[in-house]
């Protein structure tokens, strides 16, 4: 009998994501920024930014302080942008700690302001502008006027500016060249009052494979870099592999007689006397509670039967004679000559691969490995 030290586990490929980095750069021909935030999409924040910082990354993005805090203290140099939203009281923190905020309101950068006088060093601050995603971002028509008061406001050092695209994994959808459009506009504006920031960017995985133009100096990739792609219509390019696996291991096989109720609310009963087995991950690992999914064992597709506990799920094994307990089976990734997919278990549960791997469970050990 295999046993391993957990119950159920992460196993993420440093090298896979190495590789992803490098395949991405070469691609679009233009440096990537990791986008780390959530864990590293679930992947580990640490050691994800580890490994690309070694492999030559000199910008990550973050969505939150806290994030950023993490990576400082596990001794990451590169250069870190909060994307998202900093209450101005970490505005001391962040430029203690040489990270990068975003500023989006006229409001918000005067607390900013105030907080960043009583140190001598500036604050280094990016420019995003909402060019059409209707999320954050100064409103473009109000962008030059927002960069003309940053750009003189003391205490600050204006960096950069950037936008983000809404529809960049449909390259069908004309609305990614008309962000494109706007952005440039501000550009031109920029360019006419001789304000040249160092850093110029605009696309995620979705914009940097699919949209050559909106490169500018760096890409924003995560998806991407994880080795998922961010929709049928995106391809990525030759190499990238995903770097995620999920694993558990079968810890019990019953030979369950025919009308067993089966789990919580018995939505399943046995229909006949069937093999029963159990695998130590639930809905607390990141399995969705719902009837449909699928896992790996001995090469081959296994339903899960029952509804999803907490920390266990069951499985119909009938068709899996020789299953014996401490067999390995996969939620995620490969087994045999089958896959599955973040991108299908997104499918399964009508929602998105980015939401699958982001709900990858705190507590689930994550294993690295070359
Ligand atoms: C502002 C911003 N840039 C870049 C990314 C990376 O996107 P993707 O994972 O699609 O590459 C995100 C992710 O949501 C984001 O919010």
């Amino acid at each position: 009998m295999e046993l391993d030290n957990f119950a159920t586990w992460l196993e993420i490929d440093l090298g896979t994501l190495e590789n992803n980095y490098r395949i991405l750069q070469e691609a679009t021909g233009t440096p990537v920024m990791p986008v780390v935030k959530a864990n590293a999409y679930g992947h580990g924040l640490e050691e994800v930014a580890k490994t690309l910082e070694k492999a030559g990354a000199k910008w990550c993005g973050v969505a939150r302080i806290e994030e950023a805090l993490l990576l400082r203290n596990a001794g990451i140099r590169m250069n870190i942008l909060v994307l998202g939203y900093t209450a101005p009281q970490r505005v001391q923190e962040a430029i203690l700690n040489n990270i990068s905020l975003t500023i989006y309101d006229p409001l918000v950068v005067q607390a900013y302001a105030q907080q960043a006088a009583s140190l001598d060093q500036p604050l280094d601050v990016q420019v995003k502008v909402d060019t059409g995603m209707g999320r954050l971002g100064i409103p473009s028509e109000k962008a030059l006027e927002f960069i003309l008061q940053v750009k003189e406001q003391q205490g600050f050092h204006f960096q950069g500016i950037f936008t983000h695209f809404a529809c960049a994994d449909d390259p069908e959808k004309p609305y990614t060249q008309l962000q494109l459009e706007k952005f440039n506009m501000i550009l031109g504006q920029m360019q006419s009052q001789g304000i040249r920031p160092e850093l110029i960017h605009s696309a995620n995985s979705a914009a940097a494979l699919n949209f050559p133009l909106a490169r500018f100096d760096i890409v924003r990739c995560g998806l991407a870099l994880y080795g998922l792609s961010p929709s049928a219509e995106t391809h990525l390019p030759e190499g990238i592999k995903p770097a995620l696996s999920w694993k558990t291991r079968l810890i019990s096989i019953k030979q369950m007689p025919s009308g067993h109720g089966i789990s919580y609310s018995y939505q399943y009963f046995t229909k006949k006397s069937e093999k029963i087995g159990v695998i130590a991950a639930g809905y607390g690992d990141g399995l969705r509670r719902q009837m449909g999914n699928i896992v790996l064992l001995h090469g081959k597709r296994v339903s899960v039967v029952g509804i999803v506990c907490m920390d266990q799920c069951i499985l119909q094994l009938d068709h899996i004679p020789d299953a014996l307990v401490g067999d390995e089976v996969v939620l995620i990734g490969k087994q045999g000559e089958d896959e599955i997919t973040a991108t299908e278990v997104a499918k399964n549960w009508n929602t998105i691969s980015y939401e699958v791997i982001c709900g990858m469970a705190a507590r689930m050990p994550r294993e690295y490995i070359h």
